[in-house]
C-alpha cells in the first residue's frame, strides 16, 4: 500500500487516461479487475468554461467509485484556474486533479496544452504552483520524457514539480515526437523514484505481468499505468495485483472468459451511453478481446461493424460455435 497525499492506494495498477475509451462504464469495469485508481479521459478546460454539456459528461458521476483522478488539459494558466473552479462547483466526487502535460496531439499542443508545456519548464512550474494553490484536491501531473530526442528533460523536471507541490507524477516514457510508436524508454528511467520523495507511476508498454515487474524494478516507481496493454485484456490488472499481493501467477483467460468480459463491458457501456453510442464506442474496443486467438481474424471486421447489442450477442455465439469445432 502507498499513498498519494493522504489517500491510500491499494494496489500497483492504475487505469491510464485514454480519450474515447476510459469512460465511466469503462472505469467501473476495470475496477472490478482490481485497478487501484482510475483516471477520467482528458477534459478540456475550454469545454468546461464554455459550459459544453458533452464536456461535463466526462466528469465523474455521483455514483462513481473512488479513488478517481480528473484529468484536465489546457494551455493557459488563467483558463486552467477557471476550469478548476468549474469542476469543483460541479462535483466533489473525485480524489485528485491531474494535469495532462503529455498529450502529443497537434490540436492540443498548438494551443500550448498537453506536452507543449514541457518545452517551457519555467512557465510550466509557475502554472503548476498556481494550480496547486487553487485546487482543493491534491494535484498530480502526467508528463512525457521530453519533447523530442534532443530535449529529454524529465529528470530535471521531477524535483521541480515536487517542489511546486504536486502529489504524484505519472511519466509516459516516450517523447512527444514518438507519439505512441517506438519503445517506451525504460533505459532512461533507472531508479528514477530516487529523484523525488513523492510517488512516481510509469506508463508505457505494459502488456504482461513480467512487463509490470520489470518496469517497477527498473524505475522503483510505486505503480504501473495500464493503457493499450489492458485494452481487451482487463485480466492483466488482476494478474499484476494478485502477483504483488500473493506471489501467484494467474493463467491468461480463455477465449470463453474473454467473450464474457466483452459482453459485460458492452452492456455497461450501453447502460452509460445508450444503445447507439454505447455500441459505437464498443466498435473500437471489442475486437481487442479476441486478438491472439486462432481463427478470430474474420470476426474482427464484424465487431467493428456491429450496430446493436443483439449483433454482438450473435457474433459471440458464432465465435463460441467455431471454437467448439476446433
Ligand atoms: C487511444 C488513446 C487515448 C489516450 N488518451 C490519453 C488521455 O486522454 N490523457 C493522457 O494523459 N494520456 C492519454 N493516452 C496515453 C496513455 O495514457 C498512455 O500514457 C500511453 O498510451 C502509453 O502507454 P502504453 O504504451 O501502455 O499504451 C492515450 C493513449 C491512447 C492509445
Amino acid at each position: 500500500m502507498w499513498k498519494i497525499g493522504n489517500i491510500e492506494i491499494k494496489g500497483k495498477t492504475i487505469l491510464a487516461p485514454m480519450a474515447g475509451i476510459t469512460t465511466f462504464a469503462y472505469r467501473e469495469f476495470m475496477r472490478s479487475f482490481g485497478v487501484a485508481l482510475c483516471y477520467t479521459e482528458m477534459i478540456s478546460d475550454s469545454g468546461l468554461i464554455f459550459n459544453n454539456e458533452k464536456t461535463y459528461e466526462y466528469l465523474p458521476r455521483p455514483e462513481e467509485k473512488r479513488p478517481t483522478s480528473v484529468q484536465l488539459f489546457g494551455g493557459e494558466t488563467t483558463k486552467l484556474l477557471v476550469a478548476i473552479e468549474k469542476i469543483e462547483k460541479h462535483t466533489d466526487n473525485y480524489d485528485f486533479l491531474d494535469l495532462n502535460l503529455g498529450c502529443p496531439v497537434p490540436k492540443v499542443t498548438r494551443n500550448n496544452g498537453g506536452s507543449a508545456w514541457l518545452k517551457h519548464p519555467n512557465e510550466l512550474i509557475a502554472m503548476v504552483e498556481k494550480v496547486v494553490k487553487r485546487s482543493t484536491k491534491p494535484v498530480t501531473v502526467k508528463i512525457r520524457i521530453g519533447w523530442d530526442e534532443k530535449h529529454i528533460n524529465f529528470k530535471e523536471l521531477l524535483p521541480k514539480l515536487e517542489e511546486a507541490g504536486v502529489s504524484l507524477i505519472a511519466i509516459h516514457l516516450r517523447t512527444t515526437k514518438q507519439l505512441y510508436g517506438g519503445k517506451a524508454r525504460y533505459d532512461l528511467a533507472q531508479n528514477i523514484q530516487n529523484l523525488v520523495s513523492i510517488p512516481l507511476v510509469v506508463s508505457g508498454d505494459i502488456y504482461t505481468l513480467d512487463d509490470a515487474i520489470k518496469a517497477l524494478e527498473i524505475t522503483g516507481a510505486q505503480a504501473v499505468m495500464l493503457a493499450r496493454g489492458q485494452l481487451g485484456n482487463p485480466f492483466l490488472a488482476t494478474q499484476i495485483e494478485t502477483y504483488f499481493k500473493t506471489g501467484e501467477r494467474l493463467k491468461d483467460p480463455s477465449l470463453y472468459q474473454q467473450l464474457d468480459y466483452l459482453w459485460t463491458l458492452a452492456n455497461m457501456m450501453v447502460e452509460e451511453k445508450g444503445k447507439h453510442m454505447g455500441i459505437l464506442v464498443m466498435r473500437g474496443i471489442a475486437h481487442h478481446f479476441i486478438k491472439g486467438f486462432p481463427f478470430t481474424k474474420t470476426y474482427k471486421v464484424k465487431l467493428t461493424k456491429m450496430s446493436t447489442l443483439n449483433d454482438l450477442e450473435l457474433i459471440i455465439k458464432e465465435i463460441k460455435n467455431q471454437a467448439l469445432l476446433i
